[in-house]
């Protein structure tokens, strides 16, 4: 039995535990939140779950075999910090912090250590982008464009720039992440953002409303993403085009649309990526095998470098080349 435990009480943690009580020969063990209270609430949705308001508590009352890091980009560090102390793989969602002063520690001390990792760029995990991948390696791709364009999500932290780091490092390095999974290396990236409407709309809103970032890659692609959260609910437009010698391909939230010489065709997503993610981690950790793993803490350190280079790039009004 895989014995895993969980950080953090909100949302994404439901969609986890919800995954793992479903999977054969794994049991969730243990939960922590900000209070015992939360975690206590959160538990009571599943059998022989403990709760805990502190990970140290947690940590040295179980013996987990996995940890999943399910916190907001802000609360990042220590926890890494501990479970790499004790050795303890885990899965962490993305993004890796809101700056890259934490994921440098945390990488520095994962060199030390062969500890299995895991992060939560679940769109590699998809049908069309295995598909899509595929396809982009027989041809030469151009450019690629793409955006994330929807409303503000109403959790607190998401809207302070301290807190969650922005649209572009919280949400689109979704979208960074396909690009350097598709594409390989950023070299350079030069980004502009504003705030056209939610500062004056809402409480506390620090983060900008709107946003494009031109990405130069050393193979010689150029990508531009651009991303707003100032849209009313219910308005969104998702995705990411490629633009390549043999034509177009498009893809969305539910999958892959290809048109070549005007021919068109589809791809449906039809595996659950966010189950094929799990399933991809707990054998790692039940094996030792990671090869399933398509994204790990090294990797994702690499496009949250990229992400946070845009940040940097629109408050210097300037472009920011990326260190090999
Ligand atoms: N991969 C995806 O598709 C996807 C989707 C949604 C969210 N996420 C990511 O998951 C993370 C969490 O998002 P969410 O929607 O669950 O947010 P949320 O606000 O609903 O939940 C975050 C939880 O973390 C808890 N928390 C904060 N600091 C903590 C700490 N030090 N120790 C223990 N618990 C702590 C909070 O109390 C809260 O319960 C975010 O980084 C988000 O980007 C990923």
């Amino acid at each position: 039995m895989v014995k895993v435990g969980i950080i953090g009480t909100g949302w994404f943690s439901g969609v986890h535990a919800k995954i793992l009580s479903n999977m054969q020969g794994v049991q969730i063990n243990a939960i922590c939140g900000t209070s015992q209270e939360k975690a206590e609430k959160f538990a009571s949705s599943y059998e022989d779950v403990n709760s805990y308001g502190n990970i140290v508590e947690m940590l040295d009352s179980e013996k987990l075999d996995a940890v999943y890091v399910c916190v907001p980009p802000f609360a990042h560090g220590e926890i890494e910090l501990e479970l790499l102390t004790r050795e303890i793989p885990f899965l962490v969602e993305k993004p890796l912090s809101v700056d890259l002063e934490v994921p440098t520690r945390v990488l520095s001390k994962l060199n030390e250590k062969s500890i299995i990792t895991s992060v939560g760029y679940h769109f590699r995990y998809k049908d069309s982008v295995s598909y899509l991948k595929n396809e982009l390696e027989n041809s030469t791709t151009g450019m690629a464009t793409g955006g994330w364009m929807g409303s503000m999500p109403t959790v607190p932290w998401w809207r302070n720039q301290q807190t969650s780091g922005g649209q572009f490092i919280e949400q689109t390095t979704h979208l960074v992440d396909l690009l350097r999974y598709t594409m390989g290396e950023v070299e350079e990236v030069y980004a502009a953002y504003a705030s056209r409407a939610l500062s004056s709309q809402y409480e506390g809103v620090t983060v900008s409303d709107v946003g494009t970032v031109t990405i130069k890659f050393s193979n010689g692609v150029i990508a531009n993403l651009s991303n707003t959260c100032l849209l009313p609910e219910g308005d969104s437009m998702v995705g990411l085009d490629y633009y390549t010698n043999k034509g177009i391909l498009r893809l969305g939230f539910n999958g892959l649309e290809i048109s070549k010489k005007g021919e068109t065709s589809s791809v449906k997503d039809i595996v659950n990526p966010y189950e094929k993610e799990s399933e991809a981690f707990i054998h790692a950790v039940r094996t030792g095998d990671t090869s399933l793993i398509l994204s790990d803490y090294r990797d994702a350190f690499k496009t949250h470098e990229v992400a946070v280079a845009a940040q940097v790039s629109a408050e210097k009004g300037q472009p920011v080349r990326l260190t090999k």
